[in-house]
């Protein structure tokens, strides 16, 4: 039994507190959050204890790892302060806003012992992973074109996006991760950021993108982005190889379709955001966190993926100013 605390209380600590109290190996050790009453509030609901600083969980002998879901910003110093008091880490992406605070931690980071995880929950999505099992297994042959597409159904507050890094950072983020899954390393991106919506624009950022990625096995990938949909939360993956092709559509509730005088072959829903849509994922993801600290296997993901999807992030936000593809080391 892993004894864990989720530290921030926003709307992924939500995610991660629920994930934690279903698994039969882990425990909601401790809910931290400075803000209010957030983290009293979150752990209320699950029976468990709750403070508001961060150092109270680094010092608590009675917690194993923690869950890192506060703003950006603090992920390198939580994950450090977590790591140094012996803790795992599952930390959310991205690792950081800005790659110069990756750089400035960087010797910190390459010398953390615990093991340290990031939360790309999407690799551990049923479908997604099924899709990256049969490319492995050579049943589409070499693959030649990803296409990934990740609408939300609504945009975060304005005062969220303010301090998110951008579109990029905070967003696309999960589709670089997603293409690095797929298809290895990544040698070039081109991003067109969009404008639709005047308050983001405002706030300084984009609120759609279509991003293209070369890799280095000569395939090419394709985000396309949007903060808004108005069909709901649109997660779809194809995988186009020169032997066949592999398609995930989204998910609906049910798969029940109904046809009559006005509509034909209407269904129900896409489910509606991460919440609903990973929660597979979410709790394999945990899962996987928990055997790599309990066998002392290496973490599926670590600082390495984090600070590679960043890169990726960053070199979009420059391509998307200034109109040029940007290569990546
Ligand atoms: N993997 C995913 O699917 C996913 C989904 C959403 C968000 N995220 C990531 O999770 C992080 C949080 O996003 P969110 O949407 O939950 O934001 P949020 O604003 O809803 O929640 C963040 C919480 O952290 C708290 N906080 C602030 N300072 C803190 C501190 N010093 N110690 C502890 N908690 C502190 C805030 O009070 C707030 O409750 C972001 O980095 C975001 O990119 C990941």
């Amino acid at each position: 039994m892993l004894n864990i605390a989720v530290i921030g209380a926003g709307r992924i600590g939500h995610v991660h507190a629920k994930t934690i109290i279903a698994h039969p190996d882990a425990a909601l050790a401790l809910v931290c959050d400075p803000v209010g009453d957030a983290a009293r509030t979150l752990a209320d609901q699950y029976g468990t204890r709750a403070c508001e600083r961060a150092e109270d969980v680094f010092a608590d002998p009675g917690i194993d790892a923690v869950i890192i879901g506060s703003p950006t910003a603090l992920h390198i110093p939580h994950l450090l302060a977590a790591a140094e008091a012996g803790k795992a880490v599952l930390c959310e992406k991205p690792i950081a806003l800005d790659m110069k605070d990756v750089e400035a931690a960087r010797a910190e980071l390459d010398a953390v012992k615990s093991p340290v995880m990031f939360g790309f929950n999407r690799r551990f999505d049923p479908s997604f992973a099924a899709m990256r099992a049969a490319v492995e297994n050579g049943r589409v042959g070499e693959l030649e074109q990803l296409t990934i597409i990740s609408r939300d159904p609504a945009a975060p507050p304005v005062d969220y996006i303010k301090v998110s890094g951008g579109i990029f950072r905070d967003m696309t983020i999960h589709d670089f991760d997603t293409a690095r899954f797929f298809l290895g390393e990544i040698t070039e991106v081109y991003a067109a950021g969009q404008n639709l919506d005047p308050a983001i624009e405002e706030a300084g950022d984009f609120d759609a993108a279509v991003v293209t990625l070369k890799a280095a096995c000569g395939a090419v990938a394709t985000i396309i982005n949007n903060r808004h949909c108005s069909s709901g939360y649109d997660q779809r993956l194809e995988a186009s190889g020169r032997d066949g092709a592999l398609l995930a559509e989204n998910i609906r509730s049910t798969t029940v379709r109904l046809s009559n005088a006005k509509v034909t072959d209407a269904q129900e829903p896409y489910l509606d955001f991460f919440l609903e849509r990973y929660a597979d994922a979410y709790r394999l993801e945990l899962s996987a966190f928990i055997e790599a600290v309990e066998t002392g296997a290496p973490t599926p993901t670590g600082v390495d993926d984090a600070v590679k999807a960043l890169a990726l992030a960053e070199a979009a936000t420059e391509s998307a100013r200034t109109g040029r593809p940007v290569a990546v080391a």
